[in-house]
C-alpha cells in the first residue's frame, strides 16, 4: 500500500487553496492509501512566532480538517510538534543540505524579501523540515499545491542524496500528487496571484454565506469583453478558474459562450461563482462550528494520530541512525 503525508502550516484559517490545492486530496487519498496528515506548527513559527495563537490555530487547523472530512478511523492525524522524530531527522538531514542551495530556494528569497527584519536559520531550513516531515515516513506521494513543487523537488534530492552517500536504497523519492490532474494553483479574488493567508485575498471554510456573497462581489474585472471571442485578462481568467473548480461544466460552458459573444454580465457570473462556493463551504463551516469546541474529541484525535505516526516515526528514525553509524553504548 502506498504511504502518504502532507502537511498545512498552522498560521490562520483554511481558505480555498489550502482545500482544493490539498485537504480535498487528503479526504480522497485516505480511502486507499497508508495515511499521514498533520498540522505543521514548528513551520508556523519560521514566519509567525506568536505564543498566544499558535495553540489556537492548531487547534482550529485540527477541526476544520475533521469538518472537511479527514476520519481519525483511517488516516494518523497529528501535530507536527508532536513528533521529536521530525526534529531528529530535521537535524540529520541537515548535515547533507547545502547553503546554496537552500538560498536558491524560491521561498526562502521571497520571504527574504517580505520579512527582511528577520531571515532566520529556520527560514533558510524550511525545506529540509519538510522534507523530515515527509522521508520520516518514506512517504510515495505528497498532496500539495503547485507552490510546494519546488520544495518536493528539493526532497526528492535529499532522498537521492542520502541514498547515494550511504549507499543505500532506503528513502522513496515522493512525487507530488493532486487527485487524477496537475497540481493546482486556485488564484485570489484580487485580481493577481494566489489565494493565501498573507494576501488577504482568501474566502475561509469559516467563512459565512454573506461573506463569501460580499467577498466574490467585490471581487476584481473590468468592463467586460468589447470583441468577439477576445482573451481573457488575468482577472476574468482567475474568476473563470474558481468556477471551474466549484461549478458544473455546464455553468462554466455557459458563461464561457457568454464571455465569448459579449453578453456577459459579471453580476450574474459572480452571483452564480458565490453560490457554488457556498454549496462546498457552508456544510464544512456547520461541522466546524460543532468540532470546535470539543476539547475531549480534539485532544484524543491529536493523541491517537501521534500515536501512529510516531510509531512509523521511531523505526525510521532507528534504521536512519544505524545507516549513518550513530550507536548507543
Ligand atoms: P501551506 O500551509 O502554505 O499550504 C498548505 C497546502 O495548501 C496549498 N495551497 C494552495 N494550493 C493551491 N492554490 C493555492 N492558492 C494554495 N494556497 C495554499 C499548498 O500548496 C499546500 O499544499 N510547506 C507547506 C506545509 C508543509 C508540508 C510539509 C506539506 C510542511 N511540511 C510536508 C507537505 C508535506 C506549506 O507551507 O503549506
Amino acid at each position: 500500500m502506498e504511504t502518504v503525508v502532507s502537511g498545512i502550516r498552522s498560521t490562520g484559517n483554511l481558505h480555498l487553496g489550502n482545500y482544493f490545492g490539498a485537504l480535498r486530496n487528503f479526504i480522497k487519498m485516505q480511502e486507499s492509501a497508508n495515511c499521514y496528515f498533520f498540522i505543521a506548527d514548528y513551520h508556523s513559527l519560521t514566519t509567525h512566532p506568536d505564543p498566544a495563537a499558535l495553540h489556537g490555530n492548531v487547534r482550529s487547523i485540527l477541526a476544520e480538517y475533521l469538518a472537511a472530512g479527514l476520519d481519525p478511523e483511517k488516516s494518523a492525524i497529528f501535530i507536527q510538534s508532536d513528533m521529536p522524530q521530525v526534529a531528529e531527522l530535521y537535524l540529520l538531514l541537515n548535515m547533507h543540505a547545502y547553503i546554496g542551495e537552500l538560498e536558491r530556494t524560491a521561498s526562502f528569497k521571497e520571504k527574504m524579501r517580505k520579512h527582511a527584519d528577520n531571515v532566520n536559520a529556520g527560514l533558510l531550513t524550511y525545506p529540509t523540515l519538510m522534507a523530515a516531515d515527509i522521508l520520516i515516513h518514506r512517504a510515495d506521494k505528497v498532496p500539495v499545491g503547485k507552490d510546494q513543487e519546488q520544495h518536493l523537488e528539493m526532497t526528492r534530492k535529499f532522498a537521492r542524496r542520502f541514498n547515494t552517500k550511504y549507499g543505500v536504497n532506503y528513502f522513496p523519492e515522493p512525487e507530488p500528487y493532486n487527485f487524477g490532474s496537475d497540481l493546482v494553483k486556485v488564484p485570489g479574488l484580487d485580481g493577481s496571484g494566489k489565494m493565501g493567508k498573507s494576501e488577504g485575498n482568501g474566502i475561509y471554510l469559516a467563512d459565512s454565506d454573506t461573506d463569501i456573497r460580499k467577498k466574490v462581489m467585490r471581487a476584481v474585472t473590468d468592463s467586460g469583453p468589447t470583441e468577439p471571442n477576445s482573451e481573457m485578462p488575468e482577472t476574468i481568467r482567475n474568476i473563470f478558474t474558481l468556477l471551474e473548480i466549484v461549478s458544473s461544466p455546464d455553468t462554466v460552458a455557459y458563461f464561457r459562450e457568454r464571455y465569448a459573444d459579449c453578453s456577459i454580465r459579471y453580476g450574474d457570473l459572480k452571483k452564480q461563482l458565490a453560490e457554488d462556493i457556498i454549496a462546498t463551504v457552508a456544510p464544512i463551516r456547520e461541522r466546524i462550528v460543532a468540532i470546535q469546541n470539543d476539547d475531549v474529541y480534539l485532544s484524543q484525535v491529536a493523541r491517537r494520530g501521534a500515536e501512529r505516526a510516531q510509531e512509523s516515526a521511531r523505526k525510521t528514525i532507528a534504521e536512519v541512525r544505524e545507516i549513518m553509524g550513530i550507536k548507543r553504548f
